[in-house]
């Protein structure tokens, strides 16, 4: 049974669309596990939907790693027209794609299986959208995962908003009713920073959901614990592991 629909966790129209490129995206070689599990299905024989693109950090990753052609897909205009103009780029939601039946030939959604207000509406449209078997890769945090993710371990109160997310059973009812199979959950590990000084200058500029999700004291409250780590272990990598769902 899924939970209440949330509402629109953050405007990625608003303020947070100048700073999400600072914010996030990773040291060189920092995905190379992205690209290692990745490359188990990529590339395919038509384009990739990049399902909620954002400015198009992953679009840019995946052509380049497999030389795929993109379809990115996002409803923030401001964070669309940062995407890579290489990649095919349209305006639109996850509930309803604005694309003909059967035209990609993976869907690729990262971090934002949580915005989502429809799941199973838009597990629908990924089944009409892509060809058949084709693979749906989804890469995110779930309920439960705060140990396992660096910016956590200074900003616990933001780790609690992550049990809002989709769980991952949630997120398998969903497809498995589209017609989707789960086949696979791996966990991948990530280096955010190659130091802890390089991630507070990404987390300052706050381009997280759960970090937007806490008052403002405790978010400069964690900014003031990771100084402080930074410090003491200047040179400590900033590493996390998201999960990664494989459904066809
Ligand atoms: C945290 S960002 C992730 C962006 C990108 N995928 C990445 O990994 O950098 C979440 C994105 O999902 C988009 N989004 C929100 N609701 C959506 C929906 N219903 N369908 C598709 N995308 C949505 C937001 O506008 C935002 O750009």
């Amino acid at each position: 049974m899924l939970r209440e629909a949330p509402m629109a966790r953050i405007d990625f129209d608003g303020p947070v669309a100048a700073v999400y490129q600072s914010g996030r995206g990773a040291p060189e070689g920092g995905l190379d596990g992205w690209r290692a599990a990745l490359g188990r299905y990529l590339p395919v024989a038509g384009p990739v939907l990049d399902l909620g693109a954002g400015t198009g950090l992953y679009a840019e990753l995946l052509r380049t790693w497999f030389g795929v052609r993109i379809v990115a897909v996002e409803p923030a205009l401001a964070m669309l027209r940062q995407a890579p103009p290489e990649a095919w780029r349209a305006v639109g939601r996850a509930e309803r794609i604005p694309l003909v039946a059967g035209c990609c030939g993976a869907a690729w959604l990262s971090t934002m299986i949580h915005h989502i207000a429809d799941l199973p509406a838009a597990a629908r449209e990924l089944r009409r959208v892509l060809t058949p078997g084709a693979p749906v890769l989804i890469r995110s945090a779930f309920p439960g995962d705060q140990s396992r993710i660096a910016l956590y371990r200074f900003f616990p109160t933001a780790g609690a908003v992550l049990d809002t997310f989709p769980t991952v059973a949630e997120v398998e009812a969903a497809f498995t009713a589209a017609g989707f199979t789960l086949r696979e959950r791996r966990r991948i590990r990530q280096v955010n920073a190659a130091t802890l000084a390089e991630f507070h200058d990404k987390v300052r500029h706050r381009a997280n959901t759960t970090l937007l999700a806490i008052p403002d004291d405790e978010f400069a409250a964690g900014l003031a614990n990771l100084r402080a780590a930074a410090t003491t272990t200047p040179a400590q990598p900033a590493i996390s592991e998201l999960t990664l769902l494989t459904l066809t």
